[in-house]
């Protein structure tokens, strides 16, 4: 039996969709890319911004259009909040706290919709499928309630992992060959409430485990982001010297009609604290443009700020309404062509910005754990400890989850090429 699947959304679905693929395989299924020969379809969808949404209604007509005769299935932060309108167009619906049902799934694909507030056991430990740098949830969902995030009602109220069963599962990739983990939360931060335990007392605890080479960590709230994980990203040779820190607008004003929790200023402080205690470290940031009431004035303090910080990359957005979400119904909507204006000046800023950072490695010698083959031809590709894509030319002797010194010799638009210096091996 044949599935396919498709993937939207962040770093949390394309995990979801990971553990589906490895209970699929794990009980006699064969993934394919060809959607004709798929016996099951399995759609996991985003609900973060309406176009996002709309995706898994267009993708699924599409699907089915091509193969009328698989089992349809609708997973995902979508199916969690709109189950009832999906089972009209899917087979099975699967929520975001129902993964599990994929294991029932495997061995008889009943029709139903499988909804849940919460998840049985977040404990439990999933199969992974990626090798050398693999995603690891420490917690799920989220209490922070900014007024245009859809995200605490698809993924419910934020819960911990046990920090055992996080390195249960830590251990467990290892010995399959994984070098780098990603440790995945709606917001890092606040990981441990009610355990008695912080996240950076899990950062020095996943730093000594042997045969890793990297801890990442996404995302971090501005609230919440400390000194003291500062420090621990300086002190931890493991931990790579990355933030990404959503800082979603440079007006005080907005930023309080987003119920943020911060100002400008504090989160500048924090930023320039990072820059000073880990000056090689990276920033990437997530801005909305078009929130409800944001003027002229307000979007220039978004540029502002960004000129300021030199982001190495951000991810800009225009302000999409969400169902539940307090912003929905706040007055001063902004248009379409004003959204576009703003997103379009922010993203050539940041282009330029992106593109000097990129140069200020060219001549460095950067640390690159190899993933793998590289899109192009006759090169391999892994990422720098700043998360920066680095390509060089392919060896015999170099294989996936080697660390290598590479010289930087170019700066592309969005990744460096670079050369081979020394240290080839696993140190
Ligand atoms: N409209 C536009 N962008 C949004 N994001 C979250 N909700 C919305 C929304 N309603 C953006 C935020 C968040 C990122 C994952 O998506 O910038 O950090
Ligand atoms: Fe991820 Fe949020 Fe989209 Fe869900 S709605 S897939 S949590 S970005």
């Amino acid at each position: 039996m044949n599935f396919y699947i498709k993937t939207f959304g962040c770093q949390m679905n394309e995990r979801d969709s990971e553990k589906v693929i490895g209970i699929l395989t794990q009980n006699g299924w064969r993934m394919t890319s060809d959607i004709k020969e798929a016996d099951l379809i399995i759609v996991n969808s985003c609900a973060v911004r309406e176009k996002a949404e709309n995706k898994i209604y267009s993708e699924i007509g599409r699907l089915k259009f091509k193969n009328r005769n698989a089992t349809v299935v609708a997973m995902g932060c979508v199916a969690q909040i709109n189950y009832e309108k999906l089972s009209r167009v899917a087979h099975i619906v699967i929520g975001t706290n129902t993964i599990d049902e994929f294991y029932n799934i495997a061995k008889n694909p009943q029709k139903g919709v499988f909804i849940k507030e919460r998840m049985d056991n977040p404990d439990y430990i999933f199969p992974h499928t990626k090798s050398v740098s693999a995603f690891v949830d420490i917690m799920y969902g989220c209490n922070n309630f900014c007024t245009y995030c859809i995200v605490p009602f698809t993924r419910g109220r934020e819960i911990s992992r046990k920090k055992e069963a996080i390195i249960d599962e830590i251990k467990k990739l290892i010995d399959n060959g994984t070098r780098e983990v990603m440790l995945l939360g709606q917001n890092v931060n606040s990981y441990g409430k009610g355990l008695n335990y912080s996240f950076v007392d899990l950062l020095y605890e996943v730093n000594k485990l042997e045969g890793l080479k990297r801890i990442r960590f996404t995302t971090s709230h501005p609230k919440d982001f400390s000194k003291e994980l500062i420090e621990a990203m300086r002190d931890l040779d493991k931990v790579c010297e990355h933030i990404h820190l959503p800082i979603q607008s440079g007006s005080n004003k907005i930023l309080k009609l987003m119920r943020r929790g911060y100002t400008k200023e504090e989160y500048l402080e924090k930023v320039m604290m990072f820059k000073e205690m880990i000056p090689q470290g990276s920033i990437t940031t997530d801005i909305i443009v078009g929130f409800p009431q944001e003027t002229e004035e307000d979007f220039l303090q978004t540029v502002e700020v960004v000129k300021t910080v030199e982001y190495d990359t951000s991810f800009s957005f225009k302000y999409s309404k969400r169902p539940l979400t307090k912003a929905k119904d706040m007055e001063g909507q902004i248009d379409e062509e004003t959204k576009l204006n703003r997103l379009n000046h922010l993203q050539q800023l940041q282009a330029q910005i992106t593109q000097k950072k990129l140069k200020d490695y060219v001549g460095r010698i950067v640390e690159v754990l190899v993933e793998g083959k590289a899109k192009k031809e006759g090169m391999l590709a892994g990422r720098n400890r700043q998360n920066i894509v680095v390509n060089f030319d392919f060896r015999d002797n170099i294989k996936a989850g080697d660390c290598l010194r590479v010289k930087i010799t170019k700066a592309l638009k969005h990744s460096l090429i670079g050369e081979i210096t020394e240290g080839v091996g696993n140190d």
